[in-house]
């Protein structure tokens, strides 16, 4: 399907051009190091095609909430070896996000250099969206590429600013995020079912609502779905509850669409060594509380994934990071690996839980974004690529 966006090719000539690359290297680290790399790898495409046309790239991303201040804890030095190492050469890190040393580093690149600036959110002004920063990082370049499919759904000062300084397009990266999603949310073959979960109800109605107008059916799980049970008059003894979001609830389960747990896998503690049991979904006593869906639910969720022409998954259906309470995650990623349709992983912790589990490579894509995935289907469109579509024309 076409998207209404600039691509790399509608960029003017870039030989002997610098390139700001605005890319979602907000990743996890472990003792100083990457944890996982997708966000960076996914870039490598995008880095190769500006490194075949002469560009040299001064890339930049953001790292945690360092609320506007330098914080070491937060820089990008274990971003730019990460890069480095998959490269194959030298990323040079920016002491500064701007600045005289950042602006001659930049200046000194060859075609085919790369740089990486140091994490944006060192200055206040990326998320308080300051044209003086956007003006500032765009001083040092002569295109812009947004490659941040993850974090276009912030209207922050290098993923909204450049499109309307420089000649600017989106990354392949960017490109194949948003076609994917437009192509399950515009007319999707049916059946088409959606698979949420995580913490917070109130975080997902708004895309429920969105996918009822799409999806055959949505399975819920993860903690979410105690709000569900209540709004099925059931008792949740001590799990995760938002009470004002009942009555909603009770409205999304009137349409007989959204299909929730029948079974729950109980404990009173969250920790490997927990007494768990299994019970009906409205059999939670007082004192325990639902960690993860049940058995019988897994099967009815992985039955119902496997006749899908199309699946969408965001949110794990349990604390999957811990073994007692990580099944049902693992039989829905497994559904997910088994199924003949298009299936997608819509970022967070869904993908993280399915690279756990080792089924990566047997869904048809891994979204690097999940929040912006999860707006995109709810609002249609993200701030970034708004940005770029009414920017300045190459
Ligand atoms: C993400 O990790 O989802 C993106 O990088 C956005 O990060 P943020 O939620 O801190 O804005």
């Amino acid at each position: 399907m076409s998207i209404d966006l600039p691509r790399l090719e509608d960029l003017p000539d870039l030989d002997r051009c610098r390139v700001l690359l605005r890319a979602d290297f907000n990743v996890p680290l472990r003792d100083g190091r990457v944890q996982d790399d997708l966000r960076i790898a996914t870039v490598l495409p995008t880095l190769q095609w500006l490194h075949e046309q002469g560009a040299a790239v001064v890339a930049c991303g953001h790292l945690g909430r360092p609320k506007g201040k330098v914080d070491m804890q937060f820089s990008m030095a274990p971003v730019a070896s990460r890069l480095g190492e998959l490269l194959g050469r030298e990323v040079a890190l920016a002491p500064q996000v701007v600045g005289p040393t950042a602006a001659a580093m930049a200046a000194s690149l060859d075609a085919g250099d790369v740089m990486l600036l140091e994490n944006l959110r060192f200055e206040a002004g990326e998320t308080a969206n300051s044209p003086a920063l956007a003006v500032n990082l765009c001083e040092m370049v002569d295109a812009y590429v947004n490659e941040a499919f993850g974090a276009s759904h912030r209207a922050h000062a290098s993923i909204v600013g450049p499109p309307a300084i420089l000649p600017s397009a989106g990354g392949r990266l960017l490109f194949r995020e948003v076609e994917v999603l437009s192509a399950l949310l515009h007319d999707p073959k049916q059946p088409f079912v959606a698979v949420l979960g995580g913490a917070k109800v109130s975080d997902k109605l708004g895309v429920i609502g969105a996918l009822l107008d799409k999806c055959e059916t949505i399975l819920i799980g993860g903690a979410m779905a105690f709000t569900f049970l209540a709004a099925q008059g059931y008792d949740v003894g001590d799990s995760l509850l938002e009470p004002e979001w009942v009555a909603d609830c009770k409205t999304l389960l009137e349409t007989g669409r959204v299909k929730v747990p029948v079974d729950v896998v109980i404990a009173q503690d969250i920790s490997a060594d927990a007494d768990t049991r299994i019970v009906g979904a409205s059999r939670i006593p007082d004192g325990w509380k639902g960690l993860d869906i049940g058995p019988e639910t897994a099967s009815i969720f992985a039955d119902t994934i496997a006749d899908a022409a199309n699946v969408l998954w965001n949110g794990p259906m349990g604390v999957f990071e811990i073994e007692p309470f990580a099944q049902g995650t693992r039989t829905v990623a497994e559904a997910l690996a088994d199924c003949h349709g298009f299936t997608v992983i819509g970022g967070g912790d869904s993908a993280a839980a399915i690279r756990k589990f080792g089924l990566a490579d047997r869904v048809d894509h891994v979204s690097t974004g999940g929040g912006a995935s999860l707006e995109l289907i709810e609002q249609g469109d993200l701030p970034g690529l708004a940005a770029l579509r009414n920017g300045k024309k190459a």
